[in-house]
């Protein structure tokens, strides 16, 4: 005899989580076609690689009971038309903090130190003996670094940082007095924090107030050494600013991990600079980190099926 499956549809999901999920569930690939023959069963929802859910796509699944997203920023999801329709959304916040708190400081110290000109270079046929008046970057140790976003990531990145004997500012819309005293980091207006950072590191939630939070006007109070780092959202940062302050050394360098649209079109001038390093969205892309991210997804899913309280809940 074979038990009913739980329908549930998800964009693309790797074999460790169907795995993690079991054979309790039938796992329909994403179709949000006219006549797509799947919404009108689902339950549940994995959001996997940020595909839109918006309230339209709610309102074509009627039997929808939760959204479970599969990692912590949800601006691929119209929250509010969520609540409205009082279906839960789930996250997975606290499990990729210091991941992405590696892999800001990887990008930090690559472009600071020119690794990827580099090993393109110590691959090259250019290379033929060691110049020490080649490849000079700038020391991250001891620097200023300015974070936007000191949040439960950002605070991770101060931590950081620290290790690195940076002196480390920080720009909140509200002050994290806590933070201050346990970390010695200083809270700065944003055009203060943008005078003095030696690196602004973006750290924070894609929102209206910080969408195109970084544009000429910004890149312009930086200091021409600066380095910019997105491991926030692509659409934090005008791109066609950016690519002005980069393309006229107005600013040193920037690394980015996220980019609008992403990925940008192969054509796209950012990709055409050597002082920019651009990773494909690897923020919390570690091995134990994606394994608890799919782990509380599921969990999240599992709860929301039930009508119980998500245990992460946006
Ligand atoms: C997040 O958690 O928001 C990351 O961008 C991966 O989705």
């Amino acid at each position: 005899m074979t038990l009913p499956t739980t329908p549930i549809m998800g964009d693309g999901l790797p074999p460790a989580l169907r795995e993690m999920l079991g054979p309790a569930f039938e796992i329909l690939e994403w179709d949000e076609s006219p006549d797509s023959p799947v919404l009108a069963r689902v339950v549940g929802i994995i959001t996997y690689g940020h595909p839109r859910v918006d309230g339209a796509l709610m309102d074509r699944v009627p039997h929808l009971k939760v959204i479970s997203n599969h990692g912590v920023g949800v601006d691929h999801i119209d929250v509010p038309a969520a609540k409205a329709r009082g279906i839960p959304v789930g996250n997975t916040p606290g499990c990729l903090d210091a991941s992405t708190a590696d892999m800001t400081m990887a990008l930090m110290l690559a472009t600071a130190r020119n690794v990827v000109v580099g090993d393109r270079f110590a691959r090259s046929a250019e290379f033929t003996h060691y110049d020490p008046s080649q490849w000079i970057g700038h020391e991250v140790s001891g620097s200023t670094l300015g974070i936007i976003g000191l949040g439960r990531i950002g605070r991770q990145v101060a931590r950081r940082a620290l290790a690195f004997d940076m002196k480390v500012l920080y720009h909140n819309r509200r002050r994290d007095e806590e933070a201050e005293r346990e970390l010695g980091v200083i809270h700065v207006p944003l055009d203060e924090l943008l005078r003095q950072s030696d690196f602004v590191s973006l750290n924070c939630p894609l929102t209206p107030e910080t969408t195109n939070l970084i544009g000429s006007r910004e890149l312009a109070l930086m200091k021409p050494t600066a380095i910019l780092l997105n491991l926030a959202r692509g659409p934090v940062v005008d791109h066609d600013a950016l690519f002005a302050a980069l393309d006229s050394r107005r600013i040193a360098a920037a690394g980015l991990d996220v980019t609008s649209p992403e990925p940008l079109p192969r054509d796209h001038p950012l990709l055409g600079l050597a002082n920019v390093v651009i990773t494909p969205h690897l923020g919390s892309a570690s091995d134990r980190t994606r394994h608890r991210m799919m782990q509380m997804t599921v969990e999240n899913l599992r709860a929301g099926l039930k009508g119980d309280p998500l245990p992460w809940a946006v």
